[in-house]
């Protein structure tokens, strides 16, 4: 019988991880199955339960169940402790194991583009759980200055106080949206704002020489005046697709390569 995988939200119909993991699959020659699974939004510990009990191996986590996952594990990486969110379960042992393979799905992405993050310096805008998730495996890659900027400017800089240690490496400081100015080699946006359509201004103030969207599939103001500025930009597609290629390596020990799947 083959693997059985997983990937869990509310909704998920919108989910690509299992293209995704099928392709990879494919090009590996791993028999698996991967299915997505609808949990009710109180409902997410006996789905994922029954999953495992089933004899399932692996098992991604979406919105909105991240958070909910990095609780139950019994055992957690360095990065998902860091980002206090699990997207990727297996059992090992009887033990739930789990990862957050988001922030090195950023990295992968940015590499394949051939955009050099050693040493580089990043304006990341929003607070949230995505720029909480990505700030550790970009300082592992080498990015020296972070500065986060946020609409809300307490949360910006409650992130920067709750991270700050973890990241000694790097400089990272905290800015309002409203603020925006200052040289960068990368500008990422890690708001919500290009999923609920709203606009995001970047001021002739504000410099930078590459510019990535982790939305993909939507239209972004974002993008539109990165392409303006005649600067190289990119969606996140590149970035779902190198978070499943890393969940895909935790399971199955094989890493497909990034650049095959864009
Ligand atoms: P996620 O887990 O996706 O990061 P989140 O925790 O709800 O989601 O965070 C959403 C982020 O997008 C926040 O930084 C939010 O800013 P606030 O903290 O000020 O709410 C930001 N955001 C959402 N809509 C925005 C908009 N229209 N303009 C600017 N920032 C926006």
């Amino acid at each position: 019988m083959s693997k059985q995988f997983a990937v869990i939200g509310n909704p998920i119909e919108q989910s690509r991880s299992p293209e995704l993991h099928h392709k990879f699959a494919e090009k590996t020659g791993i028999c698996l199955e991967y299915q997505k699974r609808l949990a009710p939004l109180d409902g997410f510990m006996p789905s994922m339960q029954s999953f495992f009990a089933g004899g399932g191996v692996g098992m991604n986590v979406t919105v909105p169940f991240k958070e909910q996952a990095f609780a139950a594990c019994e055992h957690l990486s360095e990065r998902a402790k860091i980002a206090k969110a699990v997207n990727t379960l297996w059992m090992q042992n009887g033990v739930l194991h789990g990862d957050n393979t988001d922030g090195q799905g950023l990295v992968a992405a940015i590499q394949a583009l051939d955009w050099d993050l050693n040493n580089s310096s990043i304006l990341i805008l929003g607070a949230g759980g995505a720029t909480r998730g990505v700030i550790y495996p970009l300082v592992h890659a080498g990015v020296k200055k972070i500065v986060i900027a946020n609409r809300t400017l307490l949360r910006a800089e409650q992130l920067v106080a709750d991270l700050k240690d973890y990241v000694a490496e790097a400089k990272i400081t905290a800015m309002s949206l409203k603020e925006l100015a200052g040289d960068f080699d990368f500008i990422i946006n890690a708001t919500s704002a290009s999923l609920s359509g709203d606009a995001l201004v970047l001021p002739e103030t504000l410099q930078f020489k590459y510019a990535y969207e982790m939305a993909y599939g939507k239209a972004s103001s974002f993008l539109e005046q990165a392409q303006a500025r005649g600067v190289p930009h990119s969606d996140g597609f590149g970035m779902l697709v190198g978070q499943a290629i890393e969940s895909f390596y935790i399971w199955n020990g094989v890493r497909p390569d990034l650049k095959d799947f864009l």
